[in-house]
């Protein structure tokens, strides 16, 4: 689908947007081998998440429900059951290689594959740890999905992560649920914790010591009521284009503010951002705020070490917005990009040189000068979620109508995009 955005005069208004993915993904999985119902309010809308809605479904746990509000009928840790087809985690890497960790627990086999693009992505950093705690992993060649995960009695591991992977640790933690005694791992640096807040909400024992977490074996889970936030890394599209646009004033509800996940917040804010939180509360162990951004002058900055590891997801949307700025922006240390759904830094860098902006590739990164004039262009998503949404918020500020390839890709992570996007442009 190709989409043609016009460039906008402002951006106004105020919005709540679909659930967290992350938060949505992990209640799913932890609801299913939870013992009883767990009722997840507001849960994410993209396919990313319903891919995991239908692995669940797949291990024979019922789900009801449609839209955003779901119960989950748990039947514990030793209640999934051996699916009667293969699992298909669809574009989603979460799905993938968080649910392998509860399958590798399992007293049966199961294959689960993806679409072509995560047929790309690597899948050795989960089966290193899976395998030292005992189940039987094949792939294809070079470690890519399919899975073919031969489930067994687990033992516990300590593991440190070679990568920064909140996807990683989530895996062997959930896989550490099944194993007698303690799993710990270490990582690098500081990812996203949503796993441990949701397994303490679900009643698992977990410790946390610096970046060492550890929980105990075969705890007791139960199923509980769950509201999910707006989701941060949807909310950045919008601020973003809010900042880059003069004239804008927008107000974004109930987004989830996680200390792990809003360095996004502080960032912008330390080049300048005007972004107010007028109320913050918490939510079954996770913060909960309103967003109000302004236009704003930027400096711009440099993106490195820990913190590419914690604006991850919101480099492309970023970069963009590099643009605006009055020194442009830096990113090092991002090899992790390469490896999304797309080559990050080369979807990236090709759709701002084609809108005329020299912006440079560096193996791990790349540098986009700021003060820039963007030229409408012909851009392209290559089938990745954020790369469509991020020039979507390019093309609000180009010198004329954009058309974005592939704009479709959105529907991943933010089904209502366009809708909502055409709501706050005035
Ligand atoms: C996620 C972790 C990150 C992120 C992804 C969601 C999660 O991936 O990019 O969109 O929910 O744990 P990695 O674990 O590969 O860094």
């Amino acid at each position: 689908m190709k989409k043609c955005i016009s460039p906008a005069s402002s951006i106004e208004g105020a919005i709540s947007l679909p659930g967290d993915k992350s938060m949505s993904h992990r209640y799913a999985m932890l609801g299913a081998i939870a013992e009883g119902t767990t009722h997840i309010r507001n849960y994410s809308t993209g396919a990313d998440c319903h891919s995991t809605l239908g692995c669940v479904r797949a291990l024979g746990i019922e789900v009801e429900g449609s839209g955003t509000d779901f119960a989950i009928h748990g039947r514990g840790l030793d209640g999934l059951r051996q699916a009667a087809k293969d699992l298909d985690a669809g574009n989603s890497g979460s799905t993938i290689r968080m649910l392998s960790g509860i399958l590798a627990g399992q007293p049966f086999r199961t294959r689960i594959f993806g679409d072509e693009s995560l047929s790309r992505r690597p899948m050795q950093r989960v089966m290193t740890p899976l395998v030292q705690m005992g189940a039987t992993i094949h792939a294809r060649e070079r470690m890519l999905p399919p899975l073919e995960i031969e489930g067994a009695k687990l033992r516990p591991i300590d593991y440190v992560l070679p990568v920064p992977s909140a996807q990683v640790k989530t895996c062997v933690l959930f896989a550490g649920l099944f194993a007698e005694g303690k799993t710990s791992v270490t990582e690098p640096v500081r990812s996203r914790d949503h796993t441990e807040i949701a397994l303490r909400e679900f009643g698992a024992a977990i410790e946390v010591e610096r970046q060492k977490i550890t929980i105990t074996g075969r705890p007791q889970l139960e199923g509980r009521e769950l509201d999910v936030p707006s989701d941060l890394s949807s909310a950045a599209f919008f601020i973003a284009a809010a900042l880059m646009t003069p004239g804008s004033r927008l107000s974004i509800g109930g987004v989830g503010l996680n200390p792990t996940r809003s360095a996004l917040l502080d960032f912008l804010v330390g080049m300048g951002a005007k972004i107010h939180i007028p109320n913050l509360e918490s939510r079954n162990g996770e913060l909960v705020g309103e967003i109000v951004v302004e236009h704003s002058e930027l400096r711009g900055g440099t993106i490195d070490g820990g913190l590419t590891a914690a604006l991850i997801d919101e480099i492309p949307v970023l970069a963009v917005l590099g643009t605006a700025t009055e020194e442009g922006l830096t990113v090092k240390d991002a090899n992790e990009l390469r490896i999304k759904e797309t080559d990050r830094i080369k979807t990236v860098v090709e759709n701002l040189r084609r809108m005329g902006v020299a912006a440079e590739e560096s193996a791990d990164g790349f540098f986009v000068p700021g003060r820039q004039k963007l030229r409408a262009a012909e851009l392209d998503s290559w089938g990745d979620h954020r790369i469509a949404m991020a020039y979507a918020v390019a093309a609000l500020r180009a010198d004329g109508e954009c058309a974005i390839d592939g704009a479709e890709a959105a529907s991943v992570s933010f089904p209502e995009f366009w809708d909502t996007l055409a709501a706050v442009v005035k």
